[in-house]
């Protein structure tokens, strides 16, 4: 087997470990279930001159969407149907080094092994376009299965717009501190499919994180722990609803003008700002 390419490059290694160190809690937290979830992360900066003329260990292949920004550009994906609490040990053999092609809509794998992408490439691939188009900094996109945000998508109420939103930045301080944009849904769209690429491209303008109707989550970061936290602050959030609910009631929930006031005071953006 060819040296991984990771040897000598301390950076690029850090990145690397850091997905590990992500797919870790989310196999822990329960939103990884067998091959559940994926990450890619944009690794472009990080390739020096050997890795750029690294050639394809698999023949090309089609994205389904033509994405401009992204000619040349190289991703870490993890690959289709590899489990989460495989990566966290052991990355290289449970994703790869994807570049996408000139024609900016296919693909090929150039290390360490040729382990197909996974199946959300469309949708990974469009928010990363987005955020190179946007001028952002973010460089991760994540989704994944959190239990009690899917929980509350099976509930008609909470599909309302802003309903979700609004319930959960009632429930604890920082989840309107830290996720200021709230929560955007797409309704149930098929896996893997560009209509789903299409509709949480156009949602993660708008929000912090986007949740697949009785699927699971989208979230973007500079790094992919950061990625991670932004979907983690609001499923604590949902999962502190639910343990009120539990005791018996409604949660009260916040009033409104405490949720004004930490808006107020912290000066929270109301929309996505430059560098996001
Ligand atoms: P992959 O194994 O192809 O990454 O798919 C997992 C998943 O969560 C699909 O939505
Ligand atoms: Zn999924």
């Amino acid at each position: 087997m060819n040296e991984s390419i990771l040897k000598g490059r301390p950076e690029l290694t850090a990145v690397i470990e850091q997905v590990a160190e992500v797919a870790g809690y989310l196999w822990q937290k329960g939103w990884a279930e067998r091959n559940g979830g994926n990450i890619t992360v944009n690794v472009t900066e990080l390739m020096d001159e050997a890795c750029r003329s690294l050639t394809a260990i698999a023949p090309a292949k089609q994205i389904g969407k033509v994405l401009p920004n992204l000619k040349g550009q190289f991703f870490y994906a993890k690959g289709t149907g590899r489990r989460m609490r495989d990566l966290a040990r052991k990355p290289m053999e449970n994703g790869a080094i994807i570049r996408i092609c000139d024609d900016c809509q296919s693909y090929e794998i150039v290390a360490d092994l040729p382990v197909m992408p996974t199946s959300e490439l469309p949708s990974h691939l469009a928010l990363q376009d987005y955020l190179i188009a946007s001028g952002s900094n973010y460089k991760a996109t994540l989704h994944t299965h959190p239990i009690e945000l899917v929980a509350m998508s099976h509930i008609p109420r909470f599909l309302q717009p802003g309903e979700m939103t609004h319930v959960l930045w009632s429930m604890i301080p920082e989840t309107l501190a830290f996720a200021p944009l709230g929560i955007g849904i797409v309704p149930y769209t098929l896996p893997g499919s560009v209509r789903l690429a299409d509709a949480t491209l156009k949602l993660i303008k708008d929000y912090d994180v986007v949740l697949w109707e009785k699927h699971g989550t989208v979230s973007v970061g500079p790094d992919i722990m950061e990625a991670f936290d932004q979907t983690d602050v609001l499923c604590k959030a949902a999962n502190i609803y639910m343990c009120a609910k539990s005791m018996g009631s409604e949660p009260e929930g916040m009033t409104d003008t405490a949720m004004k006031e930490v808006q107020e005071v912290f000066k929270l953006p109301k929309k996505r700002e430059g560098g996001k």
